[in-house]
């Protein structure tokens, strides 16, 4: 019996500069993403697609928000443009930037939808890049200061942060060509990178508690999570260890969960951590440890998980497993078993800031959108949900990714996430048969998942 407690939260997701465009307008600085993709000699994503229009979302959120409150969305969670409303980082404001997620936030709260704020969605502003990027120690206070501004325009209009959005990725732009900034770092710069986006969340939560004690401060890692091959006793007890040992090979360690986990919450390292990490650690000045804060809520975005038999090993998938347009393996026991992982080794509840399928998906014949894969996907993944919730994991609420089809980073528009599709030369939206579904989902509280 698939059952979601009374006060769940049913929302959609996106990011600044996937959904935006509006690159350069209204005083906006440039920030690495804009830089990565405009960069001389061709853009590294694919098509050589960019956000500068994107979704056009800075100028088309109040038809945006219209279409979320007939699709009965209760939450959205988007993240700030930090070089809209700080064109340096770390300087003056542009107040038409700020001005424009005001008006977001008060439009939503008019329609009775939740705004929810990421800080910080991967769009660092150029300037801050110049000086270091997030391997600059600099960025913790510059962090905190970007978000008590946030956290003084919107107090009383927004109850729930997220500070930063999947620090493994963020490090990713390090150590490969795929992301902004593009740079090649050795591991253990890495390292002390993973330190500061643990200090610089931690200094953020800090800054956003004191402006406004009531707020809800979270963090949102993603990476390695496993499940068993076999439900068994033994078989979950290998996946939960599986899932917190950090792997030796180079460069692996930096997508496991607990890289940024383990330093704000449990303030230590694991005792798995690789050769790098290890190294690093022993540099870590006195003080840093007990400066961290363990978020009010562990956010997660979840997609796919890593089989495991029941010694832990990986379990080789299937000839023919299911996948997704961008090639992940389905599998919705990820969502049952991730946050049970999190949830036994952190002790905080539970969100999930992100879920989807990407397809490539088109406009039928009859002028609509049928994506059955999705409803198909989407209701799998919820299922699953509901057996971490009747196992006690508190899971406050879940948030569908993502509401438009945007762009999809280095794969740029090729993929399509939304449950509502984008017609990029026209930018016309059309729900696609999956937002009539999720809406129904979101009206029955679930109840409607048990009908077939
Ligand atoms: C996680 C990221 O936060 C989001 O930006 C991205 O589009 C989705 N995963 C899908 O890859």
């Amino acid at each position: 019996m698939v059952r979601f407690p009374s006060d769940f939260i049913w929302g959609v997701a996106c990011a600044s500069y996937q959904c935006e465009g509006g690159w350069d307008a209204d005083g906006k600085g440039p920030s690495i993403w804009d830089d990565f993709c405009h960069r001389f000699g061709g853009s590294p994503v694919k098509n050589n697609d960019n956000g500068d229009i994107a979704c056009d979302s800075y100028h088309r959120y109040p038809e945006d928000i219209a279409l979320m409150k007939r699709l009965n969305i209760q939450a959205y969670r988007f993240s700030i443009s930090w070089a809209r409303v700080m064109p340096d980082g770390d300087g003056p404001l542009n107040e038409a930037g700020l001005d424009y997620y005001d008006d977001l936030v008060d439009r939503l709260l008019a329609n009775g939808i939740e705004p929810m704020i990421t800080l910080y969605h991967w769009d660092l502003p150029s300037a801050l890049q110049y000086r270091g990027g997030w391997l600059n120690r600099e960025m913790v206070d510059i962090f905190a200061r970007y978000a008590e501004v946030i956290a003084k325009r919107f107090k009383g209009r927004v109850k729930k942060y997220m500070t930063i959005n999947e620090p493994q990725c963020v490090a990713l732009g390090y150590y490969s060509e795929g992301a902004a900034p593009g740079w090649r770092c050795p591991e253990e710069d890495v390292a002390r990178l993973f330190h500061i986006l643990a200090l610089s969340h931690s200094a953020a939560q800090r800054a956003i508690k004191a402006v406004d004690p009531e707020a809800l401060v979270g963090l949102v890692p993603c990476g390695k999570l496993c499940c068993p091959v076999e439900d068994t006793p033994e078989g979950r007890q290998s996946a939960y260890r599986a899932t917190f040992e950090m792997s030796k090979e180079p460069w692996r360690w930096a997508f496991n969960t607990n890289i940024i986990l383990d330093s704000v919450i449990l303030r230590r390292y694991d005792d798995s951590a690789p050769a790098p990490v290890r190294k690093f650690a022993a540099t870590v000045p006195q003080g840093d440890w007990e400066a961290m804060e363990a978020p009010d809520f562990i956010g997660i975005n979840l997609y796919n998980g890593d089989m495991v038999d029941a010694e832990g090993r990986p379990a080789a998938l299937h000839r023919g497993f299911p996948r997704t347009a961008l090639k992940w393996p389905v599998t919705p026991e990820v969502i049952h078993f991730g946050p049970m992982h999190l949830h036994r080794r952190y002790g905080l509840p539970i969100m999930i800031t992100e879920n989807g399928l990407s397809c490539n998906d088109i406009i039928f014949r009859d002028g609509k959108v049928h994506d059955p894969k999705r409803i198909d996907f989407l209701h799998r993944y919820l299922t699953e949900l509901s057996k971490a919730i009747a196992e006690g994991v508190p899971v406050m609420g879940y948030l569908q990714w993502s509401f438009l089809d945007n762009f999809e980073w280095s794969s740029g528009y090729d993929e399509r996430f939304g449950i509502v599709y984008v017609d990029y030369p026209t930018l016309r939206r059309i729900p696609k048969d999956s937002a009539a579904w999720y809406a129904r989902v979101i009206a029955t509280n679930g109840d409607c998942l048990n009908e077939d």
